[in-house]
């Protein structure tokens, strides 16, 4: 009986198992207690012997089991970690990470480097009135300047902002010289939409005001501009044009290395100028002098990132979008 309780005790494989051996030989009715109780049938004599042999028994498989039960406990402990087992070299798995748009991109890059020569950036509505639009800027009524720059009307007469413009006007309202800002944002023209024109598109304003300021101060703004966007290898060229808000007016241009083709050559930028002495007149400033400039953003971001195609930037398709993820 002993050896085979030792041996069930040894192949159990469960804490279970082992628990049912034990019942089988030590509990209340197991063949060893069993023996024990047998015993006072017996001589006195036989029954010292035999109790002795039998305690030591029930001491011994005791003694076996709480073995067993601490192996089985290790096994199961072990296989249990096994399961839970980590392999902390393994890759992590990527989560999808959203970033900004191309153009928010090109327009912070902007903002940091205006913000870096002291500009403070604002903003202003896109739905706009005709006299912050047009005529504060000095369109006249009926000046063939309003007809390149159809927009949309709403029907109390406001109308979408075709520029970024108006902003130096609701800027000057409410502050006196000198300073200097800079103003980014959505613009709407009525267009025919195609690879480069989009009835939605952003421009980026500079409005500065002081005394003594005179076109050598502007030309410096837009060579500091085009130094920090494109190096100092770049020069800048104003060629004279006209917009009714400033005089005299220009075109300005940057010279850069076109990073698709590698060739050389100018980018039209946007207009620039001194601010016209109406548009002072307008928010009541005597004397002040300045000037202003503006672009469309669009087109600096198409060209510089080869884009074919200006609806591209708007049709949330990810995969254009994912590839000027984190680009700048
Ligand atoms: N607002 C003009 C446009 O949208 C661009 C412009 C020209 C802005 C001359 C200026 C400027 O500040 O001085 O076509």
């Amino acid at each position: 009986m002993r050896d085979q309780a030792i041996r069930e005790i040894a192949t159990s494989t469960t804490q279970q198992e082992l628990q049912e051996v034990r019942v089988k030989y030590l509990g209340k009715k197991g063949r060893l207690t069993q023996r024990l109780r047998e015993l006072g049938n017996l001589p006195a004599e036989e029954r010292r012997q035999l109790g002795r042999e039998i305690n030591a028994m029930k001491a011994e498989l005791e003694q076996a089991i709480s073995h067993r039960k601490h192996e089985l406990q290790q096994s199961e402990l072990r296989q249990k970690l096994e399961g839970e087992r980590v392999d902390v070299t393994l890759p992590g798995v990527p989560f999808k990470a959203g970033g900004f748009h191309l153009l928010t991109h090109v327009i912070n890059r902007l903002l940091d480097v205006f913000v870096s020569l002291g500009y403070d950036v604002v903003t202003g509505p896109e739905l706009e009135t005709d006299y912050y639009n047009f005529s504060a800027l000095n369109f006249p009524d009926d000046h063939p300047a309003r007809d390149e720059q159809d927009t949309f009307f709403t029907v109390d007469g406001r109308l979408l902002r075709t520029h970024t413009s108006p902003m130096q006007v609701r800027y000057m309202e409410r502050h006196k010289p000198p300073f200097k800002i800079v103003v980014p944002g959505k613009v709407f023209r009525n267009e025919a939409v195609d690879a480069t024109h989009e009835a939605m598109f952003h421009q980026l304003e500079a409005l500065v005001v002081g005394e003594h300021i005179t076109m050598a101060d502007l030309k410096g703004a837009i060579s500091e501009m085009a130094t920090a966007l494109i190096g100092s290898e770049t020069k800048t060229r104003l060629q004279p044009s006209f917009f009714p808000f400033v005089e005299p007016g220009a075109e300005f241009a940057i010279w850069w290395e076109n990073p698709r083709s590698g060739k050389e050559e100018w980018l039209e930028l946007g207009g620039c100028g001194m601010v016209h002495p109406k548009v002072f007149e307008a928010v009541g400033y005597q004397d002040a002098t300045g000037f202003a400039f503006g672009f469309g953003i669009e087109r600096l971001a198409l060209v510089s990132y080869g884009i074919p195609d200006i609806r591209y930037l708007y049709q949330s398709d990810l995969r254009v979008l994912k590839q000027f993820r984190g680009v700048l």
